[in-house]
């Protein structure tokens, strides 16, 4: 593992991916985005045509196929930023997230991912708290109020992201929960500096003891 990895999970919506950048510049840190994994896998699926509920052929391509997902979200060279975010992607990419041996595939990605980083790392997902890091350096849950987390996803609408919230909660494979040692922050109604700057400070804190 890396010298340091700070872990965020949350539900759709709660900030992670904007906090985990703008903590990771202000740390000189380098960030992932593991949602964005789970998403290009589904966009590949899509592109080739595979039902997302055949099991097999899923782990096969969440095994098989190149990612990265900076500067820019890619799947075997392919440029999918824009493709990830569509309403196709959203009601697909729960199915796949649910998916044992893909997940296991993922989850192998990222700590390679970590290991490699020569500094520390932010790492935000669903399981990065309770499955993939349960050792980091800081474990941080972020939430927020539905209403304010379906305005940040602009035009997915409240059904949209609680019906993704709860697949994602009640799957069997490593369902979204909090760490019993997590650091839980509201992100309703405050600013991404506000968040940070009390990440950096949970941060502090954790390192004097
Ligand atoms: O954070 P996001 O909305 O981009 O995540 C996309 C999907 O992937 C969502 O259904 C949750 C899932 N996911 C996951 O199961 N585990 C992760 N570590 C990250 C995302």
């Amino acid at each position: 593992m890396s010298e340091a990895v700070i872990a965020i999970d949350g539900p759709a919506g709660s900030g992670k991916s904007t906090v985990a950048r703008a903590l990771a510049g202000a740390l000189g840190w380098s960030f992932l985005d593991t949602g964005a994994m789970y998403r290009a896998v589904t966009v590949e699926a899509l592109a080739r045509g595979l039902d997302v509920h055949d099991a097999g052929a899923l782990a096969e391509l969440a095994n098989s196929v190149t990612l990265t997902t900076l500067p820019r979200v890619t799947v075997n060279g392919r440029d999918v930023e824009d493709e990830i975010r569509s309403e196709t992607t959203n009601l697909a990419v729960s199915v796949v997230a649910a998916n044992p041996e893909v997940r296991r595939a993922m989850v192998r990605r990222q700590r390679e991912w970590a290991d490699a980083q020569p500094v520390g790392t932010v790492v935000e997902g669903r399981d990065i708290t309770t499955v993939v890091f349960p050792d980091a350096t800081l474990k941080i849950y972020l939430t927020a109020s539905l209403e304010e987390r379906s305005r940040r996803r602009g035009d997915e609408d409240a059904d949209s992201v609680a019906r993704r919230d709860q697949v994602d909660s009640s799957r069997a494979a490593s369902p979204l929960r909090q760490a019993h040692d997590a650091t839980v922050i509201d992100t309703t109604d405050r600013t991404v500096e506000d968040v940070v700057g009390e990440i950096i400070r949970c941060l502090t804190a954790q390192r004097s003891r």
